[in-house]
């Protein structure tokens, strides 16, 4: 268990076996940009497509094609799953050299990814309403989390933050999946600073409180998240983010700084992405 946002701790999850990962030379079939900031790509990937579950990721080679010898493959959380199609979306902003490289692959070109990697959110069975919360690109880690709880009939309520309304990330999408209850937030305005975030979801689900809430993209949002499930008596789930140079479990390179009785540190790849966010007081219990 390693320290997470607002002092509690972070506990890997406990789910059934992973899905083994496999690779596809996946075709780009759809490619955009997204807002002031951000690239949409759609993958032909029939097998991750149809095995993906929700909160899982895939390692993206950038393709030589781009004039850009990257070695290392690069993480992208799996938005979407379009079975149907055997395609998966990835959203991605440039960060550097590969994900600007990767904005030069044009329709048609394939791309070497392997997945779906990681332990992502779980839904509990006797959750009747689930709050997501994702900032930035972090929305896209619980996108396909709001799939799975519409699908379930859960009561979903899902914010989405962003710098401003040309940084929103994934508001469509939501809507797509049936999400009824979408809150926007932006810094622009100031609806998004924890404070005033936290007085507006207590106004909104104080009467019926979401007995899970899953997070993504800001360790200050994670912190609310953690107020707000003390509040409520909810269980907290955080996607986090790590430099992975395999995210397949072997480099060790993500590994979490958190000693365990078994001497070994989570890894971010591997025991998660997602982990438990459980308060400080009962991290030992
Ligand atoms: C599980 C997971 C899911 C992610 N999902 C998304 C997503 O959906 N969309 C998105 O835009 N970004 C996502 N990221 C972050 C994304 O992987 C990095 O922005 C990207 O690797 C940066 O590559 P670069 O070559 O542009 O940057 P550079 O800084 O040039 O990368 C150099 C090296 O550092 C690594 N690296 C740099 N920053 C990060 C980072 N923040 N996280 C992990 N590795 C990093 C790269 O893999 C690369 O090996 C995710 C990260 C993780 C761990
Ligand atoms: S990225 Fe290699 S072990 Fe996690």
């Amino acid at each position: 268990m390693t320290a997470g946002p607002g002092g509690g701790r972070l506990a890997p999850l406990a789910l059934p076996g992973p899905v083994a990962p496999t690779w596809d030379h996946a075709e780009v079939v759809g490619h955009h940009p997204v807002g002031d900031r951000y690239h949409r790509m759609r993958l032909k990937a029939p097998t991750i497509a149809a095995a993906a579950r929700a909160g899982q990721f895939v390692m993206v080679t950038i393709p030589d094609a781009t004039g850009t010898r990257a070695v290392l493959p690069r993480p992208m959380a799996i938005h979407r799953r379009l079975p149907g199609e055997g395609c998966v979306d990835i959203v991605y902003g440039v960060q550097g050299a590969g994900t600007r490289a990767m904005t030069g692959t044009g329709i048609g070109t394939r791309v070497q990814i392997v997945g779906p990697l990681g332990v992502g959110f779980a839904l509990s069975p006797d959750t009747t309403g689930l709050l997501l919360v994702g900032r930035g690109i972090g929305v896209c880690s619980v996108t396909t989390s709001a799939e799975d709880a519409v699908r379930a009939g859960v009561e979903v309520t899902a914010v989405v933050s962003g710098r401003g309304p040309d940084a929103l990330v994934g508001s469509g999408d939501h809507r797509e999946l049936g999400v009824r209850r979408l809150i926007e937030v932006t810094d622009r305005d100031g609806s998004s600073a924890p404070d005033a975030l936290a007085a507006r979801l207590r106004r909104t689900l104080d009467a019926a409180p979401p007995q899970q809430i899953f997070t993504c993209g800001s360790e200050r949002l994670a912190e609310m998240c953690a107020r707000l499930a003390d509040r409520w008596g909810a269980r907290v789930q955080v996607s986090l983010e790590a430099h992975m140079a395999c995210g397949l479990g072997y480099c060790h390179g993500c590994a979490t700084a958190a000693r365990t009785a078994a001497d070994e540190s989570p890894l971010i790849c591997a025991d998660g992405p997602v982990f438990e966010l459980r308060p400080a007081e009962r991290a030992h219990g």
